[in-house]
């Protein structure tokens, strides 16, 4: 992608942070039943929830392109806990999520949580193979935009790469970026022992 620095710079920037993240997912462990898959959704609700509210308060996301309600994934969430049998709320909410009070924090969350969605991919095959969840009923979370995926990754980056022209705004998202994934998995570090 031509003036593509910021994505390498965010590539290269949060590498150690999503190899901690990953870490921190303990698939093995999480999927192991259906009590424990769960808890690691409720527990992503918790962060997602603030997280994304955050992102709406920031406007501008239109004139680089970027439609956030196509975006949202709190919903998701609410479906597969509300399969699952769970109330949504019942869960924790994250206090200490990023601030995010313009589009340059905004871009750096952002790439977080659209990022998440190539792993998700993987993921959930293997919450279909383990624990027989579906995209229509457990599994929308991980799956995402489904089939979409690789259209709606390129769309964020041609955004992300727009606004991101000078290098105090690559500085900018690639500090924001590094600070979601810390404060994310500070969060999931919270609830090691979900057994
Ligand atoms: C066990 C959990 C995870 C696995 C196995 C995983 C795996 C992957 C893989 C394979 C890619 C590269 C995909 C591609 O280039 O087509 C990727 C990219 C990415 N993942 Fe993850 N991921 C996981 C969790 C997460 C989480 C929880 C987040 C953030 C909330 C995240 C954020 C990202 C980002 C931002 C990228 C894009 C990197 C870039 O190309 O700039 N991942 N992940």
């Amino acid at each position: 992608m031509t003036g593509g620095r910021v994505l390498q710079l965010l590539k290269e920037g949060t590498a150690p942070q999503h190899e901690a993240v990953e870490r921190r997912f303990d698939l093995n462990n999480r999927l192991r039943d259906t009590h424990t898959y769960t808890a690691l959704l409720g527990r992503l609700y918790g962060f997602y929830q603030p997280l994304e509210a955050a992102l709406g308060r920031v406007t501008g996301y239109e004139d680089l392109g970027l439609h956030l309600h196509e975006r949202r994934k709190v919903a998701w969430l609410v479906s597969d806990l509300t399969a699952l049998g769970c109330v949504p709320d019942s869960f924790p909410t994250c206090a200490h999520v990023p601030e995010i009070d313009s589009l340059g924090p905004a871009f750096g969350s952002m790439y977080v949580v659209e990022g998440a969605s190539l792993g998700g991919r993987h993921i959930s095959k293997l919450v279909a193979q383990r624990l027989g969840l579906t995209p229509d009923r457990g599994c929308s979370f991980f799956a995402s935009y489904r089939d979409r995926i690789g259209p709606m990754w390129d769309a964020f980056r041609a955004a992300l790469v727009r606004f991101a022209g000078t290098p105090s705004a690559e500085q900018q998202v690639v500090t924001a970026a590094v600070q979601t994934f810390e404060s994310l998995d500070r969060w999931l570090a919270r609830d090691e022992g979900v057994s």
